[in-house]
């Protein structure tokens, strides 16, 4: 226990925490992305799968209880993290050089903060259906294509869905450099892969609002 308590007080021990709990939320969203586009193939097939994952009964509180865990300890090692950086550089630069900080880089924490709010919003919406305008319990591929068709909701969705992307694709470049693979050889590796995995991610989800606004949705 104290390993982990020494572990976790170190930078190094926070930059795995942060890399390990982003590496599984990065799972989750894989995983939620390949079920939510079967709305294109069928909806109903996205109600099958619903009722297979709600199935599980107790051990998907297990999940739904280690997600939130691994979701919080992100926050808590990027806020850390973030404290330790302003330490270190207490007065701030007076001329930023953008051109070694990505757009992505300089709105990680605003975007984290977007992605927040968008998630309690988005249980809200889908999950308990409170903020949906015609919430059927169990017809999920009903209420995504219902909930979609609200307009401000969608486009709230598509503008999440881009900050996610940045921040996906920010958060994927920076792990090879916590696990130490970030010799310029592997940069184009670095950029391919968090290239390729952002645009299936966050490309995946993004389709979902963008076919209800162009009015493609089935
Ligand atoms: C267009 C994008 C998205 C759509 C259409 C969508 C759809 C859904 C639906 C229908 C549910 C309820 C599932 C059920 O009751 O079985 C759900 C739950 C959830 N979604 Fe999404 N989602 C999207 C994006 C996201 C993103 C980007 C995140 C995370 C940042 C996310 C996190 C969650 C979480 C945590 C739950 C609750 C899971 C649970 O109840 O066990 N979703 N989503």
């Amino acid at each position: 226990m104290n390993r982990f308590r020494a572990l976790w007080q170190s930078v190094i021990g926070k930059k795995i925490a942060m890399a390990g709990s982003g590496l599984i939320l990065v799972g989750f969203l894989i995983s939620h992305m390949a079920s939510n586009v079967l709305v294109f193939v069928d909806p109903a097939k996205l109600d099958a799968y619903a009722e297979w994952l709600h199935g599980f009964g107790g051990l998907l509180w297990v999940a739904r209880g280690g997600l939130l865990f691994f979701l919080l300890v992100h926050i808590l090692a990027a806020y850390q993290l973030t404290q330790i950086a302003r330490a270190a550089r207490p007065t701030g630069y007076h001329a930023v050089d953008y051109r070694v900080s990505t757009y992505a880089a300089r709105t990680m924490r605003w975007g984290g903060v977007l992605i927040a709010v968008f998630l309690v919003y988005h249980i809200l919406h889908f999950t308990t259906g409170t903020l949906h305008p015609d919430f059927h319990p169990g017809e999920v591929g009903r209420n995504v294509i219902e909930g979609m068709q609200v307009t401000w909701t969608a486009a709230f969705y598509a503008i999440t869905m881009v900050s996610i992307g940045a921040h996906f694709w920010h958060g994927i470049w920076s792990v090879f450099q916590t696990l130490g693979l970030n010799h310029p050889a592997w940069n184009s590796t670095r950029v391919t892969v968090a290239t390729a995995l952002t645009l299936l991610v966050a490309g995946g989800f993004l389709s979902i609002p963008v076919a209800a606004l162009l009015g493609l949705l089935p």
